[in-house]
C-alpha cells in the first residue's frame, strides 16, 4: 500500500485492503484526538479547500483536520476565485499546485476533480461532485464498524435517490468492503448500468451481495441499517420538487420501515436532513406540498436508533486520516 501523493477522488481507485486502512488510521486519530495527544504530522504544510458549492460538515472538517495535523488552509468560496469563470481547472490546477500541498474540491461534475487532479501534481480530495461523496462514505463506514465491529455483510439499506452521488458512493463502497447494499426506490431511480455493472464485477471478488428492489418492506426486511439523503441534491433545479416528491414519498424513512428491520438496525443520514419545519426550505415545502418531513420522520431522526451525529463527526477523523495517508504517505 502506498498512499503517499495520491489523490483521493472516489472509491473506485482503492483497494478494500486501503479503504479499510483509512477507516483505521481515523479511528486512531480518533483515539489520540480524545487523548489530547498532538498529531501534529503535516507541520508546515498548506492546503487550498474549493468550495462551488455550499457546506457546513466537509469544510470544517477540512479546516479542523488541518489545524489538527499542524497545517494552514485557505478556503476558496463558491463566488470568491476565478475558478471557471475566468480560469480554467487546468490552469486553476497548476496555480494552485505550485503553491499548496493539496487541494480539497468540492463542485459539479466529477470530470471536473479528475481534470484538476490531472494538472495539480499535488493531491487533490473530492469533497463532493454530483457523481461520488468519498470522503462521507469513510465516515460512514467508520460509523457503521464502531457500531458493529465489521463491515463484511452488514446489510446497508439506501433509501431515496440512489443515483445522485450518496446512492453510487454508497453502492461502490459496499461493493468493495463485501456488504449487503439494496438501493430500495422508484424504478427511475437506481444506480446507472455501467456503474452497477462494474460494481457487480467488484461484488464477485468481495462477497459483497447488491440488490434493487422497489418494495420498502421487502427491501428493509433484516437490515442493520437504513440510510437516506435529501431528495433533491444542491445543484438541482428546484422544479424537480414536485416530481421527487411525488416518486420518493414510498420510500421515506418512517418507523414502519424501522420496525421491519432487525431490532439493532440503525438510521444514518449524510446530512443536512429535512426531518422537520425548523429550515427555510423545509417550511417552503410545508407551504407548498404539506409535507412536515421529507426524507425521514422527525420521529426517526430523533430517535435512539439515529447515528447521525456520530457520522458527522467521523467526517473530520476519515477526512484527517485522507489528508495524512496522502500527504506523508503510510
Ligand atoms: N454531509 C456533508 O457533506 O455535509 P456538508 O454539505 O455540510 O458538507
Ligand atoms: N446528495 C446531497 C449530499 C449532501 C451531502 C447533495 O449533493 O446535495
Amino acid at each position: 500500500m502506498d498512499f503517499k501523493g495520491r489523490s483521493f477522488l472516489k472509491l473506485l481507485d482503492y483497494t478494500p485492503e486501503e479503504i479499510e486502512y483509512l477507516i483505521n488510521l481515523a479511528m486512531e486519530l480518533k483515539a489520540k484526538k480524545k487523548k489530547g495527544i498532538l498529531h501534529r504530522e503535516c507541520e508546515g504544510k498548506n492546503v487550498a479547500l474549493i468550495f462551488e458549492k455550499t457546506s457546513t460538515r466537509t469544510r470544517c472538517s477540512f479546516e479542523v483536520a488541518c489545524s489538527d495535523l499542524g497545517m494552514s488552509c485557505t478556503y476558496l468560496d463558491p463566488k470568491g476565485s476565478q475558478i471557471g469563470k475566468k480560469e480554467s481547472i487546468a490552469d486553476t490546477a497548476r496555480v494552485l499546485g505550485r503553491i499548496y500541498d493539496g487541494i480539497e474540491y468540492r463542485g459539479f461534475g466529477q470530470e471536473i476533480v479528475e481534470n484538476l487532479a490531472k494538472y495539480a501534481g499535488v493531491p487533490v480530495w473530492n469533497g463532493l461532485t454530483n457523481e461520488f461523496h468519498p470522503t462521507q462514505i469513510l465516515a460512514d463506514f467508520m460509523t457503521i464498524k464502531e457500531k458493529f465491529g465489521t463491515l463484511k455483510g452488514v446489510k446497508l439499506v439506501y433509501m431515496g435517490d440512489a443515483r445522485y452521488n450518496m446512492g453510487n458512493s454508497l453502492m461502490v463502497g459496499a461493493a468493495k468492503m463485501g456488504m449487503h447494499f439494496v438501493a430500495c426506490t422508484n424504478q427511475k431511480y437506481f444506480p446507472s448500468k455501467d456503474l452497477v455493472d462494474e460494481c457487480l464485477k467488484i461484488a464477485e471478488k468481495t462477497g459483497a451481495k447488491l440488490e434493487f428492489i422497489t418494495d420498502p418492506m421487502v427491501a428493509t426486511l433484516n437490515a442493520d441499517v437504513i440510510y437516506t439523503d435529501v431528495w433533491v441534491s444542491m445543484g438541482e433545479a428546484d422544479e424537480v420538487w414536485q416530481e421527487r416528491i411525488n416518486d420518493l414519498k414510498p420510500y421515506q424513512v418512517n418507523m414502519k420501515v424501522m420496525n421491519n428491520a432487525k431490532d439493532s438496525c440503525v438510521f444514518m443520514h449524510c446530512l443536512p436532513a429535512f426531518h422537520d419545519l425548523d429550515t427555510e426550505i423545509g417550511r417552503e415545502i410545508n407551504r407548498k406540498y404539506d409535507l412536515t418531513a421529507m426524507e425521514v420522520t422527525d420521529e426517526v431522526f430523533e430517535s435512539e436508533r439515529s447515528i447521525v451525529f456520530d457520522e458527522a463527526e467521523n467526517r473530520m477523523h476519515t477526512i484527517k486520516a485522507v489528508m495524512l495517508a496522502t500527504l506523508k504517505g503510510n
